[in-house]
C-alpha cells in the first residue's frame, strides 16, 4: 500500500528565525498524523533550525529543495547529499521546473542526484512536468517520458519501486489554476506504465506519485479522492500555519490510514 505524502515545499522562503516559530506553531495544530506521512522542505540555511524545532521525535519529515551529486569538494554554493543526511534530511525534491527554468538543470543532472541521493539514504522526489506549450502541442506523454526516462536511467528495484514522483504540470505552479483531478489522473496512469517499462516488472504500481500545482485546503480532497493521486506537492499553501495545517487535516479525512 502506497503511503500518502504531503509535502511543503517553502522555496526560498522563511529565515532560520521564521522557519523555526512556524514550525512550532504547526506542531500545535497538527499532534497526529495517523499514517499519512507530511514533509517540509526549508531552505538550506533554515534546516539545522528546523531539525531542533521538531525535537527528539519528529512528526514531519525534513527534507531539501536540491543537493549536489559530488561528495565534497571545489563546488562554490553547492550542498552534498552527506551534508543533508548528517542535519537530518529525510528525502530530497530532485529536478522541481523552477530548478529546471532558472538554474539550468537538465534531465542527466537529474539522473546524478537521484544516484546521489540514493547512495547517501535519502529518498529521491523526482519533479516532473510539462510546460503548456507542451501540453498545448499535445506533447505531455513525451516530455513527462523523456524526463523519467532519463532521469530514471540506471536505477533498477527496488530503488525504482521505492521511488516518489511529482507530476507538477509547470503552468499550474503558482498560478492558482490546478490542473483538474481528472488531467492529473491520466499522467499519473502514463507515468506508472513508464515506470513499468523501465523496470520490465511491475515496479509501476508501487511508485508513489503527488500531484503538485496550485493545491490548496479547497481542493486537496478533489486530488486525494483518486487512487492514483498518493499526495501533493504543495507551495503557496504551506507557506502558512494554519493553511498547511488545515490542508494536512483535508488529507487525513480523504485517505485511509496505512501503518
Ligand atoms: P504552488 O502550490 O504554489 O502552485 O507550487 C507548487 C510547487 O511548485 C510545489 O513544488
Amino acid at each position: 500500500m502506497r503511503t500518502c505524502f504531503i509535502i511543503g515545499n517553502w522555496k526560498m522562503n522563511k529565515s532560520a528565525s521564521e522557519a523555526t516559530a512556524f514550525v512550532r506553531e504547526l506542531a500545535q495544530q497538527v499532534t497526529d498524523l495517523a499514517g499519512i506521512h507530511v514533509g517540509i522542505t526549508p531552505p538550506f540555511t533554515a534546516l539545522h533550525a528546523v531539525r531542533e524545532a521538531l525535537g527528539p521525535a519528529p512528526l514531519f519529515l525534513l527534507g531539501a529543495q536540491n543537493l549536489f551529486w559530488e561528495e565534497k569538494g571545489a563546488f562554490t554554493g553547492e550542498v552534498s547529499g552527506a551534508m543533508l543526511k548528517d542535519l537530518g534530511c529525510h528525502f530530497v525534491l530532485i529536478g522541481h521546473s523552477e530548478r529546471r527554468q532558472y538554474f539550468g538543470d537538465q534531465d542527466a543532472w537529474t539522473n546524478k542526484k537521484i544516484l546521489a541521493a540514493i547512495r547517501h539514504g535519502l529518498h529521491p522526489i523526482l519533479c516532473v512536468g510539462e510546460t503548456l506549450q507542451d501540453r498545448d502541442a499535445g506533447n505531455t506523454n513525451l516530455v513527462i517520458q523523456r524526463q523519467l526516462r532519463a532521469g530514471l536511467a540506471g536505477i533498477e528495484s527496488p530503488s525504482l519501486a521505492d521511488m516518489t514522483i511529482a507530476y507538477e504540470p509547470v503552468w499550474a505552479i503558482g498560478t492558482g489554476r490546478a490542473a483538474s483531478p481528472e488531467q492529473a489522473v491520466l499522467v499519473h496512469r502514463m507515468i506508472r506504465g513508464t515506470i513499468d517499462e523501465l523496470s520490465g516488472l511491475d515496479a509501476g504500481r508501487h511508485v508513489r506519485i503527488l500531484y503538485g500545482g496550485s493545491v490548496t485546503p479547497q481542493n486537496i480532497a478533489d486530488f486525494l479522492i483518486s487512487e492514483e493521486i498518493d499526495g501533493a506537492l504543495v507551495g503557496g499553501a504551506c507557506l502558512d500555519s494554519a493553511c498547511f495545517a488545515t490542508l494536512i487535516t483535508v488529507a487525513l479525512d480523504s485517505k485511509p490510514a496505512t501503518a
